[in-house]
């Protein structure tokens, strides 16, 4: 198995895991359209993989178009990132998110039974789970509905590959239910680029301390947890890129599986900040404020089933990806 379609290979997740990728030997063929990345992503990621990999700039809702470009290769899977991923923005915009996340995925599996593509990776997120009556979540706890449009479009893509795998062709589909992504490549060539203010608390750490924001806002803390902030599982984007190479090397076994990608630690938010000013040696001021609605107090995988079916673990350090994250931003600045 070599060529290997990313859709939205671009983004903060997919252009790691084209660099993991072009390192194990696979040659991506990446489509994405840059709308939320940028021309200076693309080369960086040409940088990092010695230009090993193909890119398309093409819209995935328009299946003509994306099949008129994708003819000419012969790919052997598809790992599908493509999509918008903002909690918040997806309240403002909720049918932008139903109509490009699942009329994506939809036309990507359209491409696939057109071209007899038979191995997928779907970028899914621990929001399955919605408010889980456990702590930790293992990949058979039962999901229940999300709190937002963003969380129902993973939630529903879940549920529309289970419905396409009824469909008597063979087909195998890998699900990875990502935790916190967190953290950028260790050049400080790529990272998560956040248009406007940040919704995520790491990105908003980092420009705290870089002094574009005054504070940070804990949500809660009056969580039933120890020091009554929330409790997540943060994990090294490069852990979460690997996982991806692990999850092609695996996929075709079972016909549909789904996997956490985490640390199997939970961090509090208290803590993951008090570690950021450690390694970073900078000051974050913070003040807490009320919980942010939707907000569950403690979710963290269990990864037993990644560790043994996979072959895969998270390897990086939270100190590792708070250095990574802070030494981004900081190339971020100089090239404002
Ligand atoms: C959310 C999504 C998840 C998605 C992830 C990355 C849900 C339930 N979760 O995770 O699916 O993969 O974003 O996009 O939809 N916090 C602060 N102050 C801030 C920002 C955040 O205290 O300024 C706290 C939050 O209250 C939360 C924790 O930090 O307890 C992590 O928040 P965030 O980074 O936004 O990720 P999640 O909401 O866990």
């Amino acid at each position: 198995m070599k060529h290997v379609l990313v859709t939205g290979g671009i983004g903060y997740i997919g252009s790691h895991t084209v660099v993991s990728l072009v390192e194990q030997g696979f040659h991506p063929v990446v489509v994405d359209d840059l709308r939320n990345s940028s021309p200076t992503i693309l080369t960086a990621v040409g940088k990092l993989s010695n230009d090993l990999f193909t890119h398309i700039s093409v819209d995935i809702c328009d299946y003509k178009a994306l099949k008129r470009v994708l003819s000419p290769f012969s790919l052997d899977a598809v790992i599908h990132f493509a999509a918008y991923k903002s909690v918040r923005e997806s309240f403002d915009i909720p049918l932008h998110y139903y109509q490009n996340n699942l009329t994506g995925l939809m036309n990507v599996l359209e491409l696939c039974q057109t071209f007899k593509i038979r191995k997928f990776v779907f970028s899914s997120s621990c929001t399955v789970y919605g408010s889980p009556n456990e702590r930790q979540v293992f990949e058979n706890t039962p999901k229940q509905l999300p709190e937002s449009p963003y969380g129902f479009t993973k939630w529903m893509g879940e549920q529309i590959l289970a419905d396409f795998h009824r469909n008597p062709t063979p087909f195998q589909t890998i699900c990875l239910r990502y935790f916190n992504p967190i953290g950028a490549h260790p050049s400080g060539l790529i990272g998560e680029l956040s248009v406007g203010i940040p919704n995520n608390l790491v990105p908003y750490i980092t420009q705290t301390a870089a002094g574009i924001r005054k504070h940070l806002t804990i949500f809660g803390n009056n969580y039933p947890t120890p020091d009554g902030t929330c409790i997540r599982d943060f994990i090294h984007v490069c852990d979460v890129a690997d996982a991806h190479v692990s999850a092609l090397k695996h996929v075709g076994t079972k016909p549909l599986e789904a996997f956490n990608i985490g640390t199997g630690k939970g961090t509090s938010v208290l803590d993951l900040v008090q570690t950021f000013m450690a390694v970073s040696g900078l000051d974050v001021p913070y003040r807490y404020g009320e919980r942010r609605s939707g907000d569950v107090a403690e979710i963290f995988a269990n990864v037993e089933k990644s560790k043994h079916e996979l072959g895969w673990e998270a390897q990086r350090t939270l100190e590792q990806a708070l250095r990574d994250a802070w030494n981004w931003e900081q190339r971020l600045q100089q090239h404002d």
